[in-house]
Order: C-alpha cells, then sequence, then structure tokens
C-alpha cells in the first residue's frame, strides 16, 4: 500500500476555518476508506494551544462533527516536509505560506482551498470570527461542499 497523502489545512487562527475543515474532511475519508493524513495549523500565533472556538464547535457538532479535542498550532516551515497539500482558506493565507516556501516545489503544495470548486476564482472561505451562529453554518456548508471535491480527488488513482 502506498503512503497516506498529508493534507494540511490553514487559516489565520486555527480555531474556526481549517479546524472545521480538518473535522470534516476527517469524517468523509473514514467513511470512504480513504488512507490519508489531514491536520491544521494557523498563520498567526494568537490561539496556539487553544481549543476551536466554542462556536465553531458548536457548529461543527450540529452536523456531528466533533472538533472539541483539536488544539491550535501555528504553521512552521518544517511543515512543508510534512504535508503533500496544504489547502489555504483565502488568500491572504495563500500569500503568507507561499512566501515561506524555499523552493518550487514547496510552493506548488499550497493551493487556494476553494480552487477545487471554482479553479481560478480567487474565492475565499470567509472568516466567520466576526460574525454569528449564521456565519458559522454557512462556513460549514461551504467546507462541506468542497470537502465532497478534495474526497473526491483523493479517490483518484493517482493519489492511491
Ligand atoms: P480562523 O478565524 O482564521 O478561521 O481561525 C480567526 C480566529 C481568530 C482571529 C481571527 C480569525 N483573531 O484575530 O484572533
Amino acid at each position: 500500500m502506498s503512503p497516506p497523502i498529508r493534507i494540511l489545512f490553514v487559516c489565520l487562527g486555527n480555531i474556526c476555518r481549517s479546524p472545521m475543515a480538518q473535522g470534516i474532511l476527517t469524517g468523509k475519508l473514514k467513511e470512504k476508506k480513504i488512507n490519508a493524513v489531514v491536520d491544521s495549523a494557523g498563520t498567526a500565533s494568537y490561539h496556539i494551544g487553544d481549543h476551536p472556538d466554542p462556536r465553531t464547535i458548536v457548529a461543527a457538532g450540529r452536523h456531528g462533527v466533533d472538533i472539541s479535542s483539536y488544539r491550535a498550532k501555528q504553521f512552521s516551515y518544517d511543515f512543508f516536509g510534512k504535508f503533500d497539500i496544504i489547502y489555504a482558506m483565502d488568500m491572504a493565507n495563500y500569500r503568507d505560506l507561499a512566501g515561506r516556501a524555499k523552493t518550487g516545489e514547496e510552493k506548488a503544495k499550497v493551493k487556494l482551498l476553494l480552487d477545487e470548486l471554482h479553479p481560478g476564482s480567487g474565492k475565499g472561505v470567509p472568516d466567520p470570527w466576526y460574525g454569528g451562529d449564521a456565519e458559522f453554518e454557512k462556513v460549514f456548508k461551504l467546507l462541506d461542499d468542497v470537502c465532497n471535491k478534495v474526497a473526491e480527488k483523493l479517490m483518484e488513482p493517482k493519489f492511491n
């Protein structure tokens, strides 16, 4: 069996969007019996060691996704060696990550997540941090859609 593909989701704080995406994709891959490693990180240090935002935990929990045990960590350069695909939640995260890459191979690992749904559009997952329950629910639905696409992609022969 080939080694598992390693996927990292990255947002700013690692307490809203990226842990939600991690929980959603982890569930889908388990369901489909796809062998992969899924993790998440933030570009900023503000929330290192924190659990996801309570609103994130509640929104995910409503859909049967339990992320209450996750802890935030900050992206560091060595993550380029630990992951095969690094999905940025928005253009600011994308630029930050691409700017840290030292080789073309590392830079090529960084992708804008919503490009999986809308190639080349430059669209980002909106940051729900300043919003309420409705924003968190909207972000869950968007992440659920794009994670379906990512899971389909991982079922392609080149990833197996
Ligand atoms: P995230 O949301 O990047 O989706 O985790 C945020 C979380 C915290 C902050 C900003 C965005 N903050 O400014 O602390």
